[in-house]
């Protein structure tokens, strides 16, 4: 049996999604031909909990320089970084010099906030275009991996960090204990180390198995992570859940002993016990969901085909690659996808190699039928294309079953 990347312990599989290519590789029509494919399948460590995958994709090949996903592409995510970052300000990062750092900082989303306050910082991303925009928006930013060296530098050229925060980021690391070395040589006494992803709870409650590909390397819940922080020289002292993203958590840690743990952290482990998360049910009731929202999400376009409906996608996600890829839809059944990323239009969606096109052509075109990738965003693009809905046209949805709305 394969070994927990924390513990060591053994792994238990609970899904097999089979050859999937890599989420936001998004090929141009003569790279076709190049795409990289790994084996997704996920399992639970039955010592430590942590749902992790068994393949790494190589880092290179997940975040190169021209990672096409822009965090500021949801207005929704927008405010709820520019909250988020003034709450730290008003908390953590008042008094004498704090310095803030950001793993994975994007296209500067939450750094903006930072930087407009004038507090010292220091976003680290892979993602040299993306950081491209945080730069030229006047924040500080650091081309690289995060990890133990890169920590060690950071402080030994800008002294120790207040509070390192990390959104949607942390969970794609496979080499986490580099990450946690690095955080503990970085941050200085009482310093924080605070990240926030998708939460394992809401993706098994909602069946939202599109949640799991390869940048999803961990499914984080608060009894893995504060097992992870405690072997790591940490104590999970915070949770707070989140609405973004279907449901996530914020996990804040700090160095063993430094902070009183909240409250929150027992009332959630309490939770997550008496739920059974950790137990096998749970994975065993996730398993039959996915297949059955699959078959009836292919049921459903294959009957419009048949009936000569048409059906476009809504948002060329990293999510939507498991979907569309292990449920075996293609162009056939869902000719194009819109999305507003100007670096993903004029490409295909990895692997299953339907076009994406501009947002603009979803109201020059209207189908009958949208089904949404975006389902995180809903409420955000409903709210946005009414004109569809007022027209007749009905949205396809597969979380938390297959519905039309
Ligand atoms: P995400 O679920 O990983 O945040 O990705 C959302 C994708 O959907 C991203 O490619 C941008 C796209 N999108 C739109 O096309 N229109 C929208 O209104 C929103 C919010 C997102
Ligand atoms: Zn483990």
């Amino acid at each position: 049996m394969p070994e927990c990347r924390i513990c060591g312990g053994a792994v238990q599989r609970f899904f097999d999604f089979g050859r999937q290519p890599v989420s936001n590789a998004f090929p141009t029509p003569e790279e076709l031909d190049r795409e990289h494919f790994y084996r997704l399948a996920v399992g639970v460590c039955a010592a430590c909990t942590m749902v992790q995958q068994f393949e790494e994709v190589a880092r290179e090949q997940m975040f190169p320089g021209e990672y096409p996903y822009r965090s500021s592409g949801s207005s929704v995510m927008r405010e709820h970084f520019e909250r988020t970052a003034r709450h730290f300000l008003a908390t953590e990062l008042g008094g004498d010099d704090p310095f803030y750092v950001e793993v994975g900082c994007n296209d500067g989303i939450m750094l903006g906030t930072v930087r407009a306050a004038g507090v010292r910082h220091l976003g680290v991303d892979p993602a040299e275009a993306a950081t491209g925009v945080a730069a030229a928006d006047g924040a500080r930013v650091r081309v690289a991996f995060f990890e133990e060296s890169t920590a060690r530098e950071v402080r030994a050229a800008e002294g120790p960090a207040r509070l390192i925060f990390s959104a949607n980021t942390i969970s794609h690391i496979a080499y986490i204990d580099s990450v946690f070395a690095g955080a503990h040589a970085l941050l200085e006494e009482g310093g924080i180390f605070v990240f926030e992803d998708r939460y394992l709870g809401d993706i098994v409650e909602h069946a939202s198995f599109d949640q799991i590909y390869d940048e999803h390397f961990y499914l984080f819940s608060v009894r893995s992570v504060h097992a992870m922080a405690e072997r790591f020289g940490f104590e999970l002292v915070d949770v707070e859940h989140l609405s973004v993203h279907g449901g996530a958590m914020r996990y804040t840690t700090a160095r063993a002993g430094e902070r009183t743990p909240t409250a929150a952290v027992a009332e959630w482990l309490e939770r997550e016990r008496t739920r059974g998360l950790a137990e096998a049910p749970v994975y065993e009731r996730f398993a039959a969901r996915i297949e059955s929202n699959c078959r009836e999400l292919t049921a459903l376009l294959t009957k419009l085909k048949a009936e000569g409906r048409r059906v476009v996608g809504y948002g060329a996600t990293s999510k939507s690659a498991t979907v569309v890829n292990y449920c075996g839809i293609g162009p056939d059944l869902v000719p194009y996808v819109v999305d507003s990323t100007p670096q993903k239009q004029g490409r295909v969606t990895p692997g299953s190699h339907i076009p994406v096109r501009p947002s603009a052509d979803f109201a020059a075109d209207y189908p009958e039928y949208a089904l949404l990738f975006a389902w995180n965003h809903a409420e955000e693009i409903m709210a946005k294309e009414q004109e569809f809905r007022a027209r007749g046209g009905k949205w396809i949805l597969y979380v938390p079953d297959v519905h039309v709305v």
